[in-house]
């Protein structure tokens, strides 16, 4: 049984140390409290993160294959697990901003001491244990990502809107041209992970699959575009909306995007750098399953199947586009045009995250990892602007529940032809 694909021996040590320099370095303008609170249940403390990803070398690394190794506190793995059943029992998630203890400071010492001991014990780890340093170091880019937008949602809550990573005035762009249709014939693509280089278990096995004739939008939806959605009566015209959407929204009283508002005429959204006036010509972003689809429809289109981004997707370099690079976290820019599929916001797809035909999670506690997350939530593809750049590929498949939308969250529109 394969858990995920990975590069074993080839892992360098060096890749390990750049991955845990850049949370770090993420952290570097948080105090304390920053790093403590939890502003919601779906999200955690930045310590937490600090913590959890440490814990997660230090389980699954240090404790499996080194012998002799010692914990450096017993009591962490209970405050530090997250999800895991094999690993025992642990805190509850929606209390981990009580955590006042250990330290901003104690989970940095944390932090040092796996990275000693691991790169300490790295020449001698066998195959298998690289690997899962290699698992680590994803694991690791995943709450990278996570760590930003929660520490966003958090600072969000604050009446003064602090920013968190000051940034220029923006010099405004010029729109983007209209949405140009890829038109894609009725073919048999084969999605899927396959070759070399890492990815999780989601992702596999390859597979055929049929897609009928459609087209798939060149660039993501607009501010511009979004801000017509809502000046049409699009928050406010049920026939837009799934049940469930619609439910949602008047539960929620959802008007517009999470951290947008609105200032006598002007929209404005908070971001990484405060509150500003909303580009439109940037994508629109922090926006559910539920309001993609409903924008879709007011559109006349609807979301790609994930199996028709990807194979659209494929014949492009993942690496390019607005990703997070060391100087730290950037935001949804605008499209420099043609085809983009990659960074800025991650796209909703119309499908159901659920195994690909063949997929087998792995024993024991990592094969815990994506498999038992197969219910309710929908795939997103192609990262997004606070993704650390080398994290995403074509195969990627993220995944979140039809509400969510603190993550860089947006659309791309597909239709039937
Ligand atoms: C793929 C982003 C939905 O947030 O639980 C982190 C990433 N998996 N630790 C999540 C993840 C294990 C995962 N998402
Ligand atoms: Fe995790």
């Amino acid at each position: 049984m394969r858990l995920y694909q990975a590069t074993g021996r080839d892992f360098r040590a060096t890749r390990f140390q750049d991955v845990r320099a850049l949370t770090t370095a993420l952290t570097t303008p948080l105090s304390d409290a920053d790093a403590t609170v939890q502003s919601m249940e779906d999200a955690s403390p930045v310590k937490w993160h600090l913590a959890h990803t440490s814990w997660f070398f230090e389980t699954f690394v240090l404790r499996d294959h080194v012998s002799g190794y010692q914990l450096h506190d017993e009591r962490f793995p209970f405050l530090f697990n997250s999800y895991y059943e094999a690993e025992g029992r642990r805190h509850a998630r929606a209390r981990r901003g009580m955590i006042t203890r250990p330290t901003l400071d104690e989970v940095r010492d944390y932090r040092a001491a796996v990275d000693a001991a691991l790169l300490a014990a790295f020449p001698l780890l066998s195959s298998d244990a690289r690997a899962l340093v290699e698992l680590g170091c994803h694991h690791e880019q995943q709450h990278q990502e996570l760590l930003v937008t929660d520490i966003l949602h958090l600072f969000s809550e604050n009446p003064l809107e602090p920013a968190i990573w000051p940034a220029p005035p923006k010099v405004p762009v010029a729109m983007p041209g209209p949405i140009g249709w890829i038109e894609r014939p009725e073919q048999i693509a084969e999605i899927g992970h396959a070759g070399a280089g890492f990815a999780f278990d989601c992702e596999g096995p390859r597979h055929r699959t049929l897609l009928a004739p459609h087209a798939i939008a060149d660039r993501t939806v607009t501010n511009g575009e979004w801000q017509q959605f809502i000046a049409d009566g699009g928050y406010r015209d049920p026939r837009h909306w799934l049940s469930d959407g619609w439910a949602w929204l008047q539960r929620e009283r959802i008007a517009a995007p999470l951290y947008w508002e609105q200032q006598g005429d002007t929209w404005t959204r908070f971001g990484l750098d405060g509150r500003r006036a909303i580009d439109p010509a940037a994508p629109v972003t922090h926006v559910s399953f539920y309001e993609a689809d409903a924008y879709a429809s007011w559109a006349g289109a609807r979301l790609p199947t994930e199996a028709e981004w990807e194979s659209a997707a494929t014949a492009h370099d993942p690496a390019t586009g607005n990703q997070m690079d060391a100087a730290g976290p950037v935001e949804p820019r605008p499209s420099p045009g043609g085809p983009a599929f990659f960074g800025d916001v991650w796209e909703w797809t119309g499908s159901a995250y659920r195994p690909y035909p063949g997929f087998v999670p792995a024993d024991g506690a990592v094969g815990e990892y994506n498999g038992k997350f197969m219910s309710g939530q929908f795939v997103l593809r192609g990262g997004s602007c606070v993704t650390p750049r080398g994290h995403v590929r074509a195969s990627y498949r993220n995944f979140f529940y039809p509400h969510q939308r603190w993550q860089f969250t947006g659309v791309r529109l597909a239709k039937d032809v």
